[in-house]
């Protein structure tokens, strides 16, 4: 056996303490083996964490010690961009691992992104997490809760889902047939690039009729009627495969930290996962400072940014005060109001990581803000012309980068990472909406979004069956 393999051996805790689950309240703390199946604290409710034994597991002394796993790629585990970094989620041990191909993503640096924003050349860069087998970022996570539910031999999983969740969770599950997956989603609320994979892949689709947060409550009330194992990021295994983007991204900027980190927040499951990542990086000794998150809301799904930056809610050591939560949720409700944006993947009002997004913020010195529809749609027509592409969710990173420059808050020499955290053909209804020359289409699907124009559009042009005219229209407009 090759020296990282002994190396991972000795270093990945096995149904021992070295590995635990723990309540993220520090007033609670009450802690709970790998092997229970929990989503929250049974003493006071809060969120779980995965905390490990550092001292005892030893991990490398050094982040380029994974660059070693790069000339065992054959290795299904080395080659996997989650489990490459195994010695830093080690809950489980290699037998137990659960890998379909996640994680081989892109750092890519974007001159045309970086003008839009208002970077200098060579200063921002596009995580590209489209490139995940299911087409986004949830397969990394995915990854570890398979992996978790192997250890525990669940048979069946359950999520709610804005789309990507689902087409996630049916793809582990068509792929290793280690589960049979159920998934919930809101009635008219998923695009039908994601809903036809979790078809495609075989998953039972119930339709809720309501939108993500209604999804959400119902699933986890199923779950626990029925004991089905739940892969929403409430598990707090999930996250520990998310935070390997995060790894991914110092790998790419060769281990050196970015200012920025700008990411998109719904269910707040990424950005807590960075979060926890940076503050273990650190506590290791891997890095010795920590880049500054932003988390970008849709305008019209903007808990966070009203929570954060409006009402002055703080993870304050622990204890958050979440009457100001319960307060803006009653309010919610009694207006009836709910979560609509065409980013239909953030499209969500209730976020289930809200205090470990705190926590996040917290180690992080976070931002919060909110982009329109409007912005989202200009930054999303922007990468599609300046880098790989993404769906409408994914571009509020890059808005929410943009308007950070604009206000001065991110300067233009900072090196500035935005996460596209799902693929361009998730959602192409609304990227052809964006570049029609249909207005009763454009107006239909974006105009009644608040979207008035298309600053950015690539329009197809229309020719007869002619070949003068299509010669005439190539010299015309190339
Ligand atoms: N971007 C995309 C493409 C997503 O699918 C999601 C979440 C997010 C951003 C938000 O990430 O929840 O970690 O803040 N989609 C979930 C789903 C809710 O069901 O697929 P988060």
């Amino acid at each position: 056996m090759g020296e990282l393999l002994e190396a991972s051996a000795i270093s990945v805790a096995a149904k021992t303490d070295l590995a635990f689950q723990k309540c993220i309240s520090p007033a609670c703390g009450a802690t709970y083996g790998i092997e229970e199946v929990l989503v929250s604290c049974q003493a006071c409710g809060n969120l779980l964490d995965v905390i490990y034994d550092w001292d005892r597991l030893r991990p490398p002394k050094s982040l380029s010690w994974f660059e070693g796993k790069w000339a065992r790629r054959s290795d299904p585990l080395c080659h996997s961009g989650v489990w490459r970094f195994h010695e830093l989620l080690p809950f489980a041990p290699p037998a137990q691992l659960v890998t379909i191909g996640e994680g081989q993503t892109l750092l890519q640096p974007s001159e045309g992104v970086a003008r839009f924003v208002g970077s200098k050349p060579g200063r921002l860069f596009l995580q590209y997490e489209g490139m995940n087998p299911s087409g986004s970022f949830k397969d990394n996570g995915m990854s570890a809760a398979f992996t978790h539910a192997r250890v525990v031999g669940a048979s069946r999983a359950a999520c709610a889902s804005t789309g990507n969740t689902s087409a996630s969770l049916a793809a582990y599950c068509s792929v290793t047939k280690l589960m049979k997956a159920v998934i919930f989603v809101g009635t008219g609320k998923i695009s039908y690039g994601k809903l036809s994979q979790a078809l495609d892949n075989g998953a039972l689709t119930v339709q809720i009729a309501g939108d993500f947060d209604d999804a959400m409550a119902r699933v986890k009330e199923v779950s626990q009627q029925l004991g089905i194992y739940l892969v929403n990021s409430v598990n707090p295994f999930r996250l520990e495969g998310q935070k390997t983007i995060m790894f991914r991204v110092l790998e790419a900027l060769r281990w050196e930290v970015p200012d920025w980190i700008v990411v998109p927040g719904g269910n707040l499951g990424n950005s807590s996962a960075f979060g926890k990542a940076f503050a273990e990086l650190r506590e290791i000794g891997l890095i010795d400072r920590v880049p500054r998150l932003a988390v970008i809301n849709a305008a019209g799904a903007n808990t966070l940014h009203e929570l954060y930056e409006r009402r002055g809610l703080r993870w304050n050591q622990g204890s958050p005060d979440m009457q100001i939560a319960d307060d803006y949720f009653d309010e919610l409700d009694r207006e009836h109001r709910r979560a609509s944006t065409i980013a239909s993947a953030i499209e969500i009002n209730r976020p289930v990581n809200l205090t470990k997004c705190l926590r996040a913020l917290a180690c992080c010195d976070g931002v919060v803000r909110e982009v329109n529809d409007q912005q989202i749609m200009d930054a999303k027509a922007q990468v599609g012309a300046g880098g790989l592409g993404c769906e409408p969710a994914s571009a509020a990173s890059v808005a929410g980068a943009k308007l950070l420059h604009d206000e001065g808050v991110i300067g233009p020499d900072e090196r500035v990472v935005c996460i596209l955290t799902g693929h361009q053909l998730k959602d192409p209804t609304a990227t052809v909406a964006y570049h029609t020359t249909d207005q009763d289409k454009f107006n239909e699907i974006l105009g009644s979004r608040g979207v008035k124009r298309a600053a950015y559009a690539n329009r197809a042009v229309a020719v007869s069956n002619d070949l003068d005219e299509i010669v005439k229209a190539i010299q015309l407009y190339s």
